[in-house]
């Protein structure tokens, strides 16, 4: 799987790049540390995209992360890569507005990256791909 990005075209330049995970705030998802707090938020403008990109697919992609490297999370859905972004939404011609999130882990394991493109906390799974509307509409990936 490659990223044809070198570099974040939305991370500010004071981005540190570092992930503070916490199981304080909630307790009941104290095993799935990406559940709470996005720990990216403050960094990245993606969060302040407010548009969801295409379903790509209806449930979550479980991949490993290498701690310290730099994952772009696809947020358009229209990348041949996913979940991780193709450079698709940087051509001109394609037109797309949104952006990738990037991802660096501090520890080395598989996380589950949303791949409906629907999630409120991205770029990981928060279980929005079992709405009504994630399931009962279409996707790229059909079955
Ligand atoms: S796959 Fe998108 S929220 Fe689960």
């Amino acid at each position: 799987m490659s990223c044809l990005l070198t570099q974040n075209p939305i991370a500010p330049s004071s981005y540190t790049g570092f992930l503070q995970y916490s199981s304080r705030r909630n307790p009941d998802v104290s095993d799935i540390p990406e559940l709470n707090e996005p720990p990216l938020k403050k960094f990245y403008e993606a969060y302040y995209q407010p548009e969801h990109g295409r379903v790509h697919d209806k449930k979550p992609f479980k991949l490993k992360c290498v701690k310290g490297k730099t994952y772009y999370w696809c947020v358009c859905g229209w990348s041949h890569d996913q979940p991780l972004c193709d450079g698709k939404c940087v051509l001109p011609e394609m037109k797309i507005k949104l952006k990738p999130v990037a991802f660096k882990p501090v520890v080395t394991r598989e996380y589950w990256f949303c791949n409906c493109k629907q999630t409120k906390n991205r770029p990981f799974c928060d279980g929005s791909h079992l709405s009504e509307a994630v399931q009962g509409g279409t996707s790229v990936i059909r079955r």
